[in-house]
């Protein structure tokens, strides 16, 4: 375990190392025991997390500043619109002046091209960490609570486990590619086989699949695309079907929605859910459009874990936390 993580910046787990994240990790198993015995934890008093939500929340924001609260410390909510962010302040002149005040910046801004470029800035000129709660390239924190979720049940050691992440419809709006582009790259870092299938147009950002695929070589583990759906659930140990956007294609919101459109039958059913093992998980980190990306047979059935991982958001941040504020 690597335990030195004191103002370490959190915006993907592709700057942290193995040792470094299973720190988090041994830490959210005994916070999430104290949670369930009702201790709760000082460690964070006198500290403050300010959280920038660019985008709405129901999971990230709660998880957070319940996070905090459990700690010790105090969270702060800032909608940029009631902050002089609306007026044209940039993203140097709001970390300098914040982190005179906090002990981290968190922020949600999942806007393509501009959300991934925020943060870095914030980070470049912040003398706290900043927390990446989703960008437009990255969802790290809901990473973190999926693999702890997938460690709590299948043991410590996921080498050779097979996971298929994959493209589903949802008509509604354009999703960040985020979750998945942040599943592919940290699973395979610790032995996960992924299969990530996806129809043409939503082809994930080329530096992340580059990323990814070198990340597999260097484990020793198979990384595969496809166009066929089937294919990311055939002998699965666990998936992951949601939607995003063909946001790497296009970004004009209709012509995303028209392409959505052409493939209604990329839904997460029971026949699909046949084909993983067993003993497998659907996973999703929610909110999930019911009957449209999941079946409600399959989202409340017997493979599904998805308030389990939805929980353990809690428990990782607060592991997070109380080792780099
Ligand atoms: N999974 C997730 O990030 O949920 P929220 O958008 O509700 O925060």
């Amino acid at each position: 375990m690597q335990t030195k993580l004191k103002g370490k910046h959190f915006i993907t787990t592709q700057d942290w190392t193995i040792q470094e994240l299973k720190t988090i990790f041994e830490l959210a198993k005994q916070y999430k025991l104290d949670f369930a015995s009702g201790k709760f934890s000082h460690i964070l008093e006198g500290k403050t997390l300010g959280m920038i939500f660019f985008d709405p929340s129901t999971r990230t924001r709660t998880s957070f500043e319940a996070a905090m609260t459990q700690l010790g410390g105090h969270s702060i909510f800032f909608d940029p619109g009631a902050m002089q962010i609306s007026h044209g302040e940039g993203a140097k002149d709001t970390a300098k002046v914040l982190s005179g005040y906090l002990q981290g910046i968190a922020v949600r801004l999942c806007k393509y091209g501009e959300g991934n470029r925020y943060l870095e800035e914030l980070r470049q000129h912040s003398r706290s960490p900043v927390v990446n709660m989703q960008c437009d390239i990255y969802h790290p924190a809901q990473i973190l609570a999926d693999y702890f979720t997938i460690i709590e049940h299948f043991g410590d050691n996921t080498r050779g486990l097979k996971l298929g992440v994959s493209w589903t419809y949802a008509p509604n709006y354009m999703r960040p590619v985020s979750v998945p582009q942040s599943l592919i790259l940290m699973m395979p870092r610790f032995g996960i086989e992924v299969t990530l299938a996806h129809p043409p147009e939503f082809k994930l950002m080329p530096q992340i699949i580059e990323q990814s695929q070198k990340n597999a070589k260097e484990a020793g583990v198979k990384f595969t695309i496809t166009n066929d759906m089937d294919e990311a659930f055939k002998d699965a140990d666990v998936v992951v079907p949601k939607s995003w956007g063909p946001l790497v294609h296009t970004q004009d919101e209709k012509q995303g929605i028209a392409l959505i459109d052409k493939y209604p039958d990329w839904i997460c059913s029971e026949k699909r859910m046949e084909m993983t093992k067993k003993h497998s998980l659907y996973m999703h980190p929610l909110p999930a459009d019911r009957d449209k990306e999941v079946t409600p047979g399959v989202i409340d059935g017997p493979h599904s874990v998805v308030y389990q991982e939805a929980e353990n958001r809690l428990h990782v941040q607060k592991a997070l936390l109380a080792l780099i504020l």
